[in-house]
């Protein structure tokens, strides 16, 4: 099944099941949201979660693009992707956690075709405050899957305040296909994590205190790259389906090794995206962190060849990416903006040499230095450190 296969299955489960599919799901959050990114499926639901009615009903499911920077340095690994997209599902006070975990089960099982001896659960087992969540336990003994209780692994929260609760997290044997699972989600890690159920039932106050919700709702939230990486019995989100146009147009271009050539791809698609839902590379914000993704992946293209240049880049990657995020965007415009913060990155950089080989410059810099230099050139500090590592 591929990636379009897989979003389709699983908002076609839940539209029959009466849940309406939201519109919109653009990486900026609404204002007032400080944040500059959406970074979680459940991101936008936050104030419905705590009681506000949303216009669309009491039963959603969405897939949410999502952008986290906070795993930037793990990007190029297996799994973590900058900009990723979240498959959802909520009950806003409608139907419970139970029915929740058996819906789960059941598109799993029927719908994507898992077998259910590839799955285990893990469920909250209590702690001081909150009592074992019996009723998951229950739910999943009664569907015949192996349960592990664990205390702190199955607590949702987004943060000390806020909405709060019990979650049960299923997971999916990665082992030998061949030889049965072993072990447990805690004790091996060939049990990966694809769907967290959310119990949202409390609001948890400055002091600590937890507060029962007037109307508990249910959030869920499976990564779909993620996902579509299990269904495809691959090791690596780099090589399902996600990525095959990226590797088969940029490897004959580009000969870089494994982990840059990934990571080019991830910040690549992700600025596409980024771009897509109206951003412009800038000083500050959000424009600041497309600069950066820009800069990063420019860096590294560049690290042994420095005639690399994305005006290679095929124009039929950006339309892909487009179309995959369902923005309607023009592919020419992107990459003429991406060409534009290419050219201007060029020419710091030529800037930036000429100026720190000045005699002034040989030795250790001073903060003063490094003030003057961004002050008076315009030359970042991490611009500046990476020209110093190069030479
Ligand atoms: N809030 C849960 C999570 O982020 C499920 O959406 O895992």
């Amino acid at each position: 099944m591929n990636t379009d296969e897989t979003v389709r299955t699983f908002t076609d489960f839940y539209r029959d099941r009466g849940h309406r599919l939201i519109t919109g799901s653009s990486l900026l959050p609404p204002p007032p949201d400080p944040v500059l990114f959406t970074t979680s499926g459940m991101h936008p639901l936050t104030p419905h979660l705590l009681g506000r009615p949303h216009p669309q009903g009491r039963r959603l499911t969405n897939v949410q693009r999502c952008l986290r920077t906070t795993d930037l340095d793990e990007v190029g690994d297996s799994t973590h992707l900058t900009v990723f997209e979240m498959l959802g599902s909520w009950s806003l006070g409608d139907y419970g956690h139970s029915q929740s975990l058996r819906w789960g089960y059941e598109l799993l099982r029927d719908g994507f075709g898992i077998p259910p001896e590839w799955l285990h659960v893990t469920v909250f087992g209590g702690d001081g405050q909150v009592g074992p969540d019996t009723e998951s336990l229950r739910t999943w003994q009664e569907l015949g899957l192996p349960v592990e209780l664990t205390e702190d692994e199955n607590w949702w929260s987004n943060g000390p305040v806020g909405p709060c609760g019990p979650d049960s997290e299923i997971f999916f044997w990665t082992g030998d296909p061949g030889t049965p699972p072993q072990g447990t989600p805690t004790t091996d890690p060939r049990w990966v994590e694809i769907w967290n159920h959310v119990n949202m039932r409390y609001h948890r106050h400055e002091d600590g205190s937890l507060e029962l919700l007037p109307r508990p709702g249910i959030d869920t939230g499976m990564g779909l790259e993620r996902l579509v990486t299990v269904l495809q019995g691959q090791r690596s989100v780099y090589d399902t389906d996600v990525f095959e146009p990226w590797l088969r147009l940029l490897l004959p271009l580009w000969d870089l090794d494994e982990r840059p050539m990934r990571l080019v791809c991830d910040h690549l698609r992700s600025s596409i995206v980024v771009i897509g839902d109206g951003v412009r590379p800038s000083n500050t914000g959000r424009g600041y962190v497309l600069r950066r993704l820009i800069r990063r992946l420019l860096t590294t293209l560049r690290r042994d060849d420095l005639s690399r240049t994305l005006t290679d880049l095929p124009l039929e990657l950006i339309g892909h990416t487009l179309d995959h995020f369902r923005q309607s965007y023009d592919p020419g415009t992107v990459r003429e903006l991406l060409l534009d913060e290419e050219l201007r990155f060029t020419k710091l950089l030529e800037r930036g040499q000429r100026v720190l080989s000045r005699p002034e410059f040989k030795g250790p810099l001073s903060e003063d230095d490094y003030h003057y230099l961004h002050d008076t050139h315009g030359l970042p500090r991490d611009l500046v450190a990476g020209l110093l590592t190069t030479g």
